[in-house]
C-alpha cells in the first residue's frame, strides 16, 4: 500500500498534475476517459513500433489498427450524451454546442486509422503524422489540456 501510494504520488508529480489521479464520478465522463484511453494506448502500440521502440508485429498492428477504427466510430454514440459536469472531464461545452464540427474530426480520426499501412514499422511511422494530426485537431479544439 505505502508502496503503492508513492508511485501514485511520484507519477503525479511527473505528470505535473493532481487532476488526472482524480476519480471521474459521471458514468458519460468515464465512458469518454475509457473509449479516449483505448485510442491512446493503440495509438501508443503503433507509434512505438513505428519508433523501433517495441518490434514490429504484424498481427498486434493490424489489432491496434482495428481497434481504432473500430473506437473512433463510437465517439459519436460515447460522446452524445454531456452527462452532469464532471469537474475531472476534461472535455469542453464547445463539444455540445458545436457536434458536427465534432463528428467531422471523429471521422477524421477514423479515416486517418482506417488509410494507416500497417504492413512494415516504415509505413506505419509514414501514417503516425495523419493519425496524431487527427488527435491533435479535436483535443485541440475540444480537450482541456491540463499541465
Ligand atoms: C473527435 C475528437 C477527438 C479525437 C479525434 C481524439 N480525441 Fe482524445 N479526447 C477527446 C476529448 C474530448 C477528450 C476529453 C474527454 C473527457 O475528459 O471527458 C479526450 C481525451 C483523451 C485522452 C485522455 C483520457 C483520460 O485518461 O482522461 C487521451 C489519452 C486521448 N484523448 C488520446 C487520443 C489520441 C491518441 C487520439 C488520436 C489517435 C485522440 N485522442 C483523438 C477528443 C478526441
Amino acid at each position: 500500500m505505502k508502496l503503492a501510494k508513492a508511485f501514485a504520488i511520484a507519477t503525479i508529480l511527473a505528470a505535473g498534475t493532481a487532476q488526472a489521479e482524480a476519480e471521474r464520478t459521471d458514468p458519460n465522463a468515464i465512458a469518454r476517459e475509457e473509449l479516449m484511453e483505448l485510442v491512446g494506448k493503440n495509438t501508443g502500440i503503433l507509434g512505438d513500433m513505428a519508433k523501433g521502440k517495441t518490434a514490429f508485429d504484424a498481427a498486434q498492428a493490424e489489432t491496434a489498427k482495428a481497434a481504432l477504427v473500430e473506437a473512433a466510430g463510437k465517439i459519436e454514440a460515447t460522446f452524445a450524451e454531456p452527462g452532469a459536469t464532471d469537474p475531472v472531464s476534461e472535455a469542453k461545452p464547445e463539444i455540445w454546442t458545436n457536434w458536427e464540427d465534432f463528428l467531422v474530426k471523429a471521422k477524421t480520426l477514423g479515416e486517418a486509422a482506417g488509410a494507416m499501412d500497417v504492413a512494415s514499422a516504415e509505413s506505419i511511422g509514414a501514417g503516425m503524422g495523419k493519425l496524431g494530426g487527427a488527435c491533435k485537431d479535436c483535443h485541440t479544439t475540444y480537450r482541456v489540456m491540463k499541465e
